[in-house]
């Protein structure tokens, strides 16, 4: 990969590698604006894996209208410039340099967090139907210095460079495109006019920090939103680019996609494949001199080698990569690709920020936790045996991290192979195989451990009891929720997961009771096998896929209505019998009958307690894990559980 670890030059700026950590927002920053200890770990710890930049997290500039989180970086309080200096300095020691990101939220910030006021270019309804206040020219005069300065603080906290965020239907990205910014001043019309504020800003900059002070463009080169035809389109996105470039921008990071798009775009769920919009990257790499930025949903360092290959840009960004595993660039450049741990395009991390405030990732149960759980873990197992039961996601990172902790590790798997609900999760599409890389990646980390692995073994509490085990961690999963219908017997119930398995063949008239991510999925799955003529998906709750993650529920559905998929929201199933299902309206009781050769079930799982209390009686220390603790569960609370439990078993206390 000679191309990925050859030096490059932003600027004056020099790189060690062409891989960068593209912005992303943790919520670890501190209410007054400046890093916590959390965050100082945080990112440490990716500039310690070896990337080339950082370019941080959003920066406010402006705490009146401004605010996008509760927690946010902030450069303009003179206070926060020694912790901000701190945050370089920690970067800074590994060789990797760090550009902050500089944003206002717009249309798109949290009124409650702005006193209610809401600003953008026009008064354009927002994606909730908000409508914001048309900045003033006085205002548009008061933000352009606010960027500006915060530029200059950023200088003097040593920050190497700022990225001005214009993309993603933010502020700023508002005023680029002609579907939020309706202005008949200078700042509204022309695509020259649309420009102005932020070549303002970036001249601005320049003229404060020094023509060598490095100014990086983030903008989206394209919309991609149909509910807005005049919004940015890839042609207009190509020329927005050599207006920055005009202006003296060092570098234009491409990116795309603005709130109406819900992200599906700019932060991809697993439907994409890796590169799926590199055509984008090139156009502007193609019209353009400084150097071409982009990320483009990359996985796996062997692709984005192939991206440069290819002159598609001249750094690849790799951002959830650098959150799933902070060593990325390092295990790559040590041919140990096979190790890192990648991204599966799960969107927990974005659902954890929007959810609870701030990110954690499925993958990598340290991301946020890295000032409190140590590098290694005391390394005290003194060849003293545990048993792990379960060889999915939660029993393979309990098995390899007591492992490496010393201990004698036994891992019993009841199926043939190691994986779990991995396994049954990557098997139901074709892109769904990052769940299965993950798998792999988690099973090597097993092997590398020096774990014993059972398979094809359901241990019982005396196959356990002959280890004699100082600990006993539970991660067999748990079971489908098979409700008292009547009918529940008859031949064509059958249960998703052996469907997805492939244990089970169905055909002909199918309906899928239970709409969580299982029910949708094995939808998606069984929808593209030909020999399903008819598919429904019944549910109680009022809405099909309650609870999904928008962009995720946005895709699935998209498939489903692809194949004409019949969906029946508040319903519940009555009886199954020879014929079909009969189904009640929540809403009025009233019946409808469905004719059905198959029917899946998909209503949820729930932990196997009579196994758990027999193990409970018999040994001292017993850990639950994942779905055995709580179920139905999410592949991270199940890594998380397990890493947590592994790390701080203490079998002396
Ligand atoms: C948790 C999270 C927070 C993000 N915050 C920002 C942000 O503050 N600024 C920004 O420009 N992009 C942000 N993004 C978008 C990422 O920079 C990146 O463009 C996106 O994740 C796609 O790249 P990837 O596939 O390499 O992750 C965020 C993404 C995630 C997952």
């Amino acid at each position: 990969m000679e191309k990925l670890f050859a030096k490059g030059n932003i600027g004056k700026m020099r790189l060690k590698n062409r891989v960068y950590m593209t912005a992303m927002t943790t919520g670890f920053a501190g209410k007054n604006g400046q890093p916590t200890d959390q965050l100082l770990s945080y990112y440490e710890e990716r500039a310690k894996g070896g990337v080339g930049l950082i370019v941080t997290e959003i920066f406010k500039v402006n705490t009146v209208h401004g605010n996008a989180l509760g927690n946010q970086l902030y450069a303009l309080d003179p206070n926060n410039l020694p912790a901000l200096a701190q945050m370089t300095a920690r970067i800074h020691r590994y060789g990797t340099k760090m550009v902050a990101q500089l944003h206002h939220g717009g249309s798109t910030n949290n009124p409650d967090l702005n006193g209610g006021r809401l600003v953008g270019p026009s008064a354009i309804p927002n994606i909730s139907g908000i409508v914001p206040e048309e900045l003033t020219l006085e205002e548009i005069a008061e933000l352009k210095q606010q960027f500006i300065m915060s530029a200059a603080m950023c200088k003097a906290a040593d920050f190497d460079g700022v990225q001005l965020h214009c993309a993603h239907g933010y502020l700023l990205c508002e005023f680029l495109s002609a579907s939020a910014n309706q202005r008949d001043d200078q700042y509204g019309g022309s695509l020259e006019n649309r420009c102005r504020l932020p070549i303002e800003i970036l001249q601005g900059i320049k003229a404060v920090c020094g023509p060598d002070f490095p100014v990086l463009i983030r903008f989206s080169v394209q919309e991609y939103d149909p509910g807005h035809p005049n919004s940015i389109s890839l042609e207009e996105g190509v020329e927005i680019a050599k207006a920055f470039e005009a202006a003296g921008a060092d570098a234009i990071d491409v990116s795309c996609g603005n709130y109406f798009t819900m992200y599906g775009e700019n932060m991809e769920t697993y439907h994409y494949e890796q590169g799926w919009r590199k055509d984008a990257t090139k156009a502007v790499k193609d019209a353009v001199s400084i150097p071409v930025m982009g990320m483009n949903n990359i996985k796996e360092p062997e692709f984005a080698e192939t991206l440069l290959e290819e002159g598609v840009c001249d750094f690849v960004g790799v951002g959830r990569g650098h959150i799933a595993d902070p060593q990325w660039v390092r295990k790559a450049y040590t041919g140990r690709s096979a190790e890192i741990r990648k991204c599966m395009g799960c969107m927990y991390c974005f659902e954890s920020l929007l959810s609870i405030g701030y990110a954690r990732c499925a993958a990598n149960p340290r991301m946020g936790r890295e000032y409190s759980f140590r590098e290694q873990p005391v390394k005290n197992g003194d060849g003293r045996p545990v048993a792990v039961i379960g060889g999915g996601p939660a029993g393979m990172q309990a098995a390899s991290l007591l492992a490496n902790r010393g201990f004698d590790v036994t891992l019993f798997e009841a199926q043939d192979a190691l994986g779990g609900a991995l396994t049954l999760a990557g098997s139901t599409a074709p892109y769904k195989n990052k769940m299965l890389k993950m798998r792999d990646t988690l099973a090597l980390e097993v092997e590398k451990s020096g774990a014993k692995v059972c398979l094809g073994t359901k241990a019982d509490v005396d196959t356990v009891a002959a280890l004699n085990p100082v600990g006993v961690f539970i991660a067999a999963g748990a079971k489908p929720v098979v409700p008292p219908i009547p009918g529940i017997d008859n031949a064509k119930v059958v249960l998703a997961n052996d469907v997805v398995a492939g244990k089970v063949k169905v055909s002909g008239k199918v309906v899928i009771a239970g709409s969580g991510l299982t029910g949708m999925e094995t939808a998606e799955m069984i929808s593209r096998q030909g020999d399903v003529t008819e598919l429904s998906l019944v549910d109680m709750l009022p809405q099909i896929g309650a609870g999904l993650y928008p962009s995720i529920y946005f895709n699935v559905m998209r498939n489903l209505a692809a194949c004409n998929a019949q969906m029946y929201p508040g319903h519940a199933v009555k009886c199954i019998d020879d014929k079909g299902i009969t189904m009640t309206k929540v809403e009025d009781g009233s019946e409808l009958f469905l004719e059905a050769d198959y029917v899946i079930l998909a209503l949820g799982l729930k932990p196997d307690k009579a196994m758990i209390q027999a193990f409970d009686e018999k040994f001292d220390r017993v850990y639950v894990l994942g779905e055995a603790n709580a179920a139905p569960g999410r592949i991270g609370i199940s890594i998380s559980d397990a890493y947590i439990a592994a790390y701080c078993f203490d079998p002396e206390a």
